[in-house]
């Protein structure tokens, strides 16, 4: 059953006549009045909405004012009173709540007209597309790491790894309330997003990923352009966390990484995340010139660096849930225990 929640100024019956066709209370609708006051919200358009806003008979832009942003708030108003544009609008609004990961939703914005011809209200619905836009946008990154994966040997599960342990010291983090900038899209992001710091060895000659001994010190050179390959080849991507951990999982708190040799807090927080989940998940990995360590001295190695290699809050971060990184190696562990040789172990330095 639909719910009027005001009367209407406009001619009511004629309103409930259109009410009692055209919707559908399973669809996330809302209706406007003639003046863009909500007056009907359907179900599911309330539950989409209900960590976000509370729109039941607000004015429209009072509630939808900051996912338009000013330049679309405009574009909007002029569609809406537009014969050329059939006085509608469509786009996609970006739902923010710090709480909450980012929605996205299709809408579309559909007048009804009164048996005069003037207008009685509008229709607005919207699609949750926040999957599906990131699948896809996704999707396109993830197959250029596949590729990048092929040339670089296999290292097996790595990146997945580091995914995990990144996203368990962010959403620790997050508990903590230790950084204001990590919040729920935070987290999503860098699970993702830590699986792609070394993309940029796509661009890295075979000779020297695939070199079977010791580099000398210009291959290392171009070894460590990596970092400045996958920054470019992650520079279409959205969020500004994908080239900070391309660019800055090398970097040293004390200064002594590359490739700028940032220091301390200049080195974004997502990458001093990943470097420390990055560097356990090679310690534990079997390498043709070193053997694999176990998870204790793994993580007393990482402890040694705390302040030198690695961000001192960090590593306290990580011997309070050590043990969820152990829990991971083991569940996400190669079959193959004797891992490739591969040159980017980030111990270039000696931890
Ligand atoms: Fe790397
Ligand atoms: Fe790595």
């Amino acid at each position: 059953m639909l719910e009027v929640q005001a009367p209407f100024s406009a001619d009511r019956k004629e309103f409930e006549a259109i009410l009692k066709f055209g919707q559908n209370p399973r669809l996330a609708q809302i209706i406007l009045d003639g003046n863009l006051i909500i007056r009907y919200t359907s179900p599911a358009a309330l539950s989409l909405f209900t960590d976000y806003y509370r729109i039941q008979s607000k004015p429209f832009f009072n509630v939808f004012r900051q996912p338009l942003g000013t330049a679309e708030l405009r574009i909007l108003i002029m569609s809406l009173k537009s014969p050329e544009r059939g006085f509608s609008w469509s786009g996609t609004l970006v739902h923010k709540n710090p709480n909450m990961r980012t929605l996205l939703t299709r809408t579309v914005i559909n007048p009804f007209f009164a048996a005069n011809r003037s207008i009685l209200g509008y229709l607005v619905h919207f699609e949750d597309v926040t999957d599906k836009y990131n699948t896809r946008l996704r999707t396109t990154f993830s197959s250029i790491l596949e590729a990048a994966k092929l040339k670089d040997n296999d290292t097996g599960k790595h990146n997945e790894r580091v995914s995990y342990y990144s996203k368990r010291i962010a959403e620790y983090l997050h508990g903590k309330q230790l950084y204001p900038q990590i919040d729920p899209d935070f987290i999503d992001n860098i699970e993702f997003l830590s699986m792609m710091h070394d993309v940029g060895k796509i661009g890295t000659p075979d000779y020297i990923l695939q070199k079977p001994g010791k580099l000398t010190e210009l291959e290392w050179d171009i070894m460590r352009e990596h970092t400045i390959n996958g920054t470019f080849i992650l520079s279409s991507y959205p969020n500004p966390m994908a080239k900070e951990i391309a660019l800055s999982h090398h970097e040293w708190w004390n200064g002594g990484g590359y490739p700028f040799r940032l220091e301390g807090d200049m080195i974004p927080l997502s990458a001093r995340i990943v470097t420390v989940a990055d560097v356990y998940d090679a310690l534990r990995m079997k390498r043709t010139y070193k053997l694999e360590y176990t998870h204790e001295e793994a993580i007393d190695r990482i402890l040694a660096a705390s302040g030198t290699q690695f961000d001192p809050s960090i590593v306290r971060v990580l011997s309070e849930i050590h043990e969820s990184f152990n829990e991971i190696w083991n569940s996400f562990r190669d079959s193959d225990a004797s891992e490739p040789y591969n040159a980017d172990i980030p111990l270039d330095y000696d931890v």
